[in-house]
């Protein structure tokens, strides 16, 4: 049993402790904190406790981590006094706003010998994981273009997300996200960052950008976050030395394509537009062409807490390690850095 308090009763702490309430075996939720005294009372009415102070969570010695649901440019000062007040710590994505305060954070984490890592959840996402079991398997072959994006056509809510100084924008929001999932999937150095942010309707934010990382295995990867798009492109499209994966959207449509033989008949296809013929992009005869469902694959991402609570218990690794966490960081770093200079950034990440 590991004992839970949550810093920060919003949107995400209320999911998280929802999420605790259904594995009562392992987790029990002590208490919550919100700066809001009106969220303090809306969780009391749940069944909770909750703790009008900071200090009060803190003194709490039955709480053993607590979670940070706070805006962003919280994470940095209630995550040091956390670790300071004996608390291991599960902080939310991002986890910080730049490198130099991960690092700030990890000596303390250090120092105090209590754990902390960032909420990456959408690892357990299930597109993801789809994504994941196509190239460990190598059904098609070795990747050369990885795109990931998600996209959505109502803006950003209108809240702190819209603010610079509270770390608003996309690429805190789903791009960390986006950027770990990548970095997981491709086990090769990030050599090259390019990234365009755009503001299309909330100024001071990025509310759309692309993001372009070259690997030194030459992979090549499109991370695109999008608040402003009625049609969508898919979720992911996946391009492999013999075959082709998509997965459309979060429900995990989609199939992939491969070529059962490799050999083409180039007279047999041609395709004439207004202005020509080409035959480099006429279709493939479709009997050259295999057609496969996506793999299924089963996900409880619960299995986050459970991993952080083995790692305090036991010293099992961190569901999101430190050198993980950095890399993340060091890429949004490199990517505002892209956004200033208006070129591509040379890394080793
Ligand atoms: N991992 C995910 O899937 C996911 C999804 C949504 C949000 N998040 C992250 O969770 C965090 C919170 O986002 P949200 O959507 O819940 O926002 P929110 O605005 O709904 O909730 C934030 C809460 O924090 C409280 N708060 C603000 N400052 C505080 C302080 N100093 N001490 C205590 N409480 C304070 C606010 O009163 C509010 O109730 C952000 O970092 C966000 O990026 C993660």
């Amino acid at each position: 049993m590991h004992t839970i308090g949550i810093i920060g009763f919003g949107g995400m702490g209320e999911w998280h402790g929802k999420q605790l309430l259904t594995i009562p075996d392992e987790f029990k939720l002590a208490a919550v904190h919100d700066i809001n005294p009106a969220r303090n009372e809306h969780a009391r009415q749940l069944g909770l406790t909750a703790y009008e102070t900071l200090e009060e969570i803190f003194a709490d010695q039955s709480i053993e981590s607590v979670i940070l649901a706070v805006p962003n440019n919280f994470h940095k000062e209630l995550s040091i006094s956390a670790l300071k007040a004996g608390k291991h710590v599960i902080c939310e994505k991002p986890v910080m706003m730049n490198t130099a305060d991960l690092e700030a954070v990890l000596a303390v984490s250090k120092e105090t010998g209590k754990a902390f890592s960032v909420h990456q959840n959408r690892r357990w996402d299930r597109d993801y994981l789809i994504v994941k079991k196509l190239l460990d398997e190598g059904t098609i072959g070795q990747p050369f273009y990885i795109e990931s994006r998600v996209q959505g056509s109502k803006g950003i809510p209108g809240d702190w997300r819209c603010e610079k100084i509270a770390g608003g924008g996309m690429l805190f929001d789903w791009g960390v996200h986006l950027i770990d999932q990548m970095l997981q999937l491709v086990d090769s150095p990030v050599v090259d960052v390019y990234a365009h942010l755009l503001s299309v309707k909330f100024p001071g934010v990025d509310d759309n950008f692309k993001l372009t990382l070259r690997f030194a295995n030459n992979v090549s990867a499109l991370v695109e976050v999008d608040t402003y798009t009625f049609i969508n492109l898919p979720r992911w499209h996946v391009s492999g030395t013999s075959g082709t994966a998509q997965v459309d959207d979060f429900a995990c449509h989609g199939k992939v394509a491969k070529a059962n033989t490799l050999s083409v008949h180039w007279d047999e296809g041609i395709v004439y537009t207004e202005a020509g013929p080409t035959r480099t992009m006429a279709p493939r005869a479709k009997e050259s062409i295999e057609e496969l469902p996506l793999p299924l694959v089963t996900s409880d991402a619960k299995d986050y807490y459970r991993q952080f609570a083995a790692a305090v218990l036991r010293g099992t690794p961190l569901p999101v390690t430190d050198q993980q966490m950095l890399r993340v960081m060091k890429v949004i770093d490199a990517a505002f850095e892209s956004e200033a200079r208006h070129q591509s950034i040379a890394v080793n990440i």
